[in-house]
């Protein structure tokens, strides 16, 4: 019963800050739950609050580990780089080389209102990084090297998953 779709680029909504969520209730459970839904059927690695256009800070990921959530994520340590593809749910087809920091670490609240903290490094850090730029309003193209920027083009017999769309 999902009605928000995810909403591509050049929307505003994708500009704009997202607001800390002071309570968590019910309806943050239920939009966690339609972010997950919606974020597994386009076959994404995560998603932001903003990219159904809700400006809360919650981010849903699935690095293949099964889908988790974090509300109010910060990224309080980074550390080494790494440079790779990407892709972005809100760019349908676009790719590019993006650097990022090898490692995390990341800070935020579950439903409970309770204090999270993950450590991450390579695919999960990247998803990490790519998924709070979404909440203050950065996206992979301002990130991304100009050159390495392209359209990848999808042999309609096979479709083929974005490796890295988040
Ligand atoms: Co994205």
């Amino acid at each position: 019963m999902s009605k928000r779709e995810i909403v591509t680029y050049p929307n505003q909504i994708l500009r704009k800050q997202a607001v800390a969520i002071s309570k968590p209730d019910k309806s943050i459970k239920a939009l966690i739950n339609e972010m997950i839904q919606i974020m597994e059927e386009a076959h994404g690695l995560g998603l932001a609050a903003n990219q159904i256009g809700v400006l809360y800070k919650i981010i849903v990921y699935n690095e293949g580990s099964g889908p988790k959530y974090i509300l109010n994520p910060k990224i309080t340590n980074f550390e080494g780089e790494q440079i790779g593809p990407e892709g972005c749910l809100s760019f349908p087809g676009l790719q590019g080389e993006v650097k990022r920091a090898e490692r995390v670490e990341i800070k935020g609240n579950d439903l409970k209102g309770k204090s999270i903290k993950i450590k991450a490094e390579g695919l999960l850090a990247r998803i990490f990084q790519h998924e709070t730029d979404h909440l203050n309003g950065t996206l992979f193209i301002d990130r991304a090297d100009p050159n390495t920027l392209q359209y990848i083009t999808q042999d309609q017999d096979e479709p083929v998953e974005d490796p890295v769309g988040v």
